[in-house]
């Protein structure tokens, strides 16, 4: 069966990014002009899903709303004969089926995923982190789908951290068994340095088959009391293969407040219309840094 579906969970508090966040999602963050889920949404729909599944929690409105239409809106624009901009507004409802489902306590990643179940039923489906923005061709998801097509099993996005920086992320081990790719056999949440299988880390994106399900409800609480995806994971590894897939991908995690300025000037620096006159402007800054005895 193909992947058709895509679970993006946004039901998050986001506290690395408060006080920006206390009443709005961090996901409705502008990357130049355009809110960060809307790339996710974007990736998502370049590598063929059809239904978008979001995991949404109090205070995620504006994120439905982003995906529905503004006739007010639209209407004004037609008016004012902007023709350019309502084609923008009207393409962002347009670009799949939406659906919102509650996650009613932010209990975890897992816990988050597991409330999907009644939307993605019982078939293989993706899931994008929310605020973890990829930059590739082909599209990061796309990438885990073609390995999901060979074997019929779990995969898992990767991508190399620097050893000392393990701690913050689920980590893998594993086999290659063909370039980039692993079949893996061990997953662990946030392990210390000497305890890490390797320095692959999970990296926001997954193929998941439904019997992750079943393991997402035999998961205990885990790390910070939260339902971990990553454990619920590794329990399914007992009975079906696992594989991992090292993306070749610039990733941004936008949900931390360094990882959000890069992806802002590497956005801006993409952009034809912006390019010449910030690349200027980032040219004076830096000089004068230097100047006034920046570390350069
Ligand atoms: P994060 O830990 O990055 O998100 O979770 P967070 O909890 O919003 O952020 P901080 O750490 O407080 O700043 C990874 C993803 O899982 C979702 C988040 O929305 C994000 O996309 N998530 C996390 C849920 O949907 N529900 C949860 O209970 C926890």
């Amino acid at each position: 069966m193909t992947v058709r579906k895509a679970v993006i969970p946004v039901a998050g508090l986001g506290t690395r990014f408060l006080p920006a966040t206390k009443a709005q999602p961090k996901e409705m963050l502008p990357l130049v002009d355009k809110p960060v889920i809307q790339y996710i949404v974007e990736e998502a729909v370049a590598a063929g899903i059809k239904q978008i599944i979001f995991v949404t929690g109090r205070h995620k409105r504006a994120i439905e709303d982003h995906f529905d239409r503004n006739l007010e809106l639209e209407r004004n624009l037609e008016e004012k004969g902007k023709e350019e901009l309502l084609k923008i507004v009207r393409e962002i409802p347009d670009m799949a089926d939406f659906i919102y489902i509650r996650q009613k306590e932010p209990l975890g990643l897992g816990h988050a995923i597991l409330t999907a179940e009644p939307a993605v039923g019982n078939e293989p489906f993706a899931v994008l982190l929310g605020d973890d923005v990829m930059v590739s061709e082909p599209p990061a998801i796309r990438q885990l789908i073609e390995v999901y097509n060979r074997f019929r099993c779990s995969v898992i996005g990767l991508q190399r951290v620097p050893e000392e920086e393990v701690e913050k992320y689920g980590i893998v081990g594993g086999k290659e068994v063909d370039e980039e790719v692993l079949k893996l056999d061990e997953l662990v949440e946030k392990p210390r340095r000497e305890e890490a299988p390797s320095n692959l880390a999970i990296a926001g994106r997954y193929v998941l088959t439904p019997g992750i399900f079943d393991a997402l409800r035999k998961t205990p609480p885990g790390r910070g009391g939260e339902i971990q995806l990553t454990d619920a994971i590794q329990l399914l590894n007992s009975r079906e293969a696992i594989y991992g897939r090292i993306l070749k991908v610039s990733r941004y995690d936008t949900g931390d407040k360094l990882g959000f300025l890069q992806a802002t000037v590497d956005f801006a620096l993409m952009r034809e219309d912006l390019r010449e006159p910030f690349l200027k402007f980032l040219k004076k800054r830096v000089k004068k840094e230097m100047k006034d005895g920046g570390d350069g």
